[in-house]
């Protein structure tokens, strides 16, 4: 009996180890991550007259550790840019998602892999991200492929309110409008309190920009969070964030995302009771 319970002991031990060992295994445990909205989001930083000068800083660099859905619905090393095959229309530069992604890793590598999830299009109003839509259904499409491998979905990240600017009633509605996009993909996703991160405008090109601030700031939805973009600086085309400013903004919202990371991390929960056992093993009772 001893000897059975022991043997048992034993086999799971190993059993986990090679389990810990193995990329599958750190692949079903990915850190999926929703990036969604507007240009910002899809990254136009150090793109000037609709070509891209490359540079990526070592904040950006690609990292084993970092995937990227891509248009395909494959799982790749993430690079920049991140919306290259997404946001095809223009020309995509660097965006906040391997800022964002490096600095998690960076903060707390026992999150183990993250899944970047790029469904950003420049120029999208709220509306056009509505239940039904065809954005809403791509990016639906995308976070369930995503999931298809293993993994959670842990946060959307949204960057947009800048086309909502212009017209006075749509500014006005952009709060309903957010709020109804937030539940609706919440519950689509059957993740009722999935952390939202989003990003407050700095300017805008329509005059109601203080309107959608304030609808972007004073959500009052459970778990939703707001990082502020003001003072980062802007390319010279005044309407784009700049590489650097990237850099910044995916560094808040690294640290805006590690607030809602419950502890312990799922994805070391094997781990933690491997050397559970281990320890247990080595009680002096025994
Ligand atoms: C990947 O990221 C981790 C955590 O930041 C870091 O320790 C590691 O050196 C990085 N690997 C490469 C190849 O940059
Ligand atoms: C949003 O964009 C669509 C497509 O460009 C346009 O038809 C619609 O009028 C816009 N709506 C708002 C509220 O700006
Ligand atoms: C990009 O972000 C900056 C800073 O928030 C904002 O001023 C600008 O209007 C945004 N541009 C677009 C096209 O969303």
């Amino acid at each position: 009996m001893f000897a059975f319970f022991w043997l048992m002991l034993l086999f799971y031990s190993s059993l986990v180890t090679t389990q810990d060992l193995s990329h599958d295994y750190v692949l079903q445990g990915k850190n999926i991550i929703i990036l969604a909205g507007q240009s910002n989001m899809s990254g136009r930083g150090g793109v000037i007259n609709n070509k891209w000068d490359g540079f990526v800083p070592l904040e950006c660099h690609r990292n084993s550790s970092i995937l990227r859905l891509s248009a395909g619905l494959t799982w790749e090393e993430a690079e920049e840019p991140l919306h290259r095959d997404i946001d095809v229309v223009r020309t995509c530069g660097v965006g906040p998602g391997m800022a964002f992604a490096n600095s998690v890793l960076a903060k707390d590598p026992s999150l183990g892999v993250i899944g970047l999830v790029p469904c950003a299009i420049g120029g999208t109003n709220i509306s056009e991200w509505r239940r039904g839509s065809v954005l809403y259904n791509k990016l639906i499409q995308r976070a369930n492929a995503a999931l298809q491998g293993g993994g959670i979905i842990r946060a959307l990240l949204w960057y947009q309110g800048e086309s909502d600017t212009v017209i006075h009633k749509d500014a006005e509605l952009y709060k309903g409008r957010l709020d109804r996009f937030f539940d609706d993909l919440r519950s689509d996703l059957m993740s009722p309190i999935l952390p939202v991160i989003q990003v407050a405008l700095a300017s805008g090109k329509g005059p109601f920009i203080e309107i959608i601030r304030k609808a972007q700031l004073e959500t009052n939805l459970q778990n939703v969070k707001c990082v502020d973009a003001k003072g980062l600086p802007l390319e010279p085309d005044e309407l784009h964030l700049t590489t650097l400013a990237q850099v910044e903004l995916g560094k808040m919202l690294a640290d805006a995302f590690l607030q809602t990371v419950p502890l312990p991390v799922q994805s070391n929960a094997p781990k933690r009771f491997n050397n559970f056992i281990l320890d247990f093993l080595r009680e002096p009772f025994w």
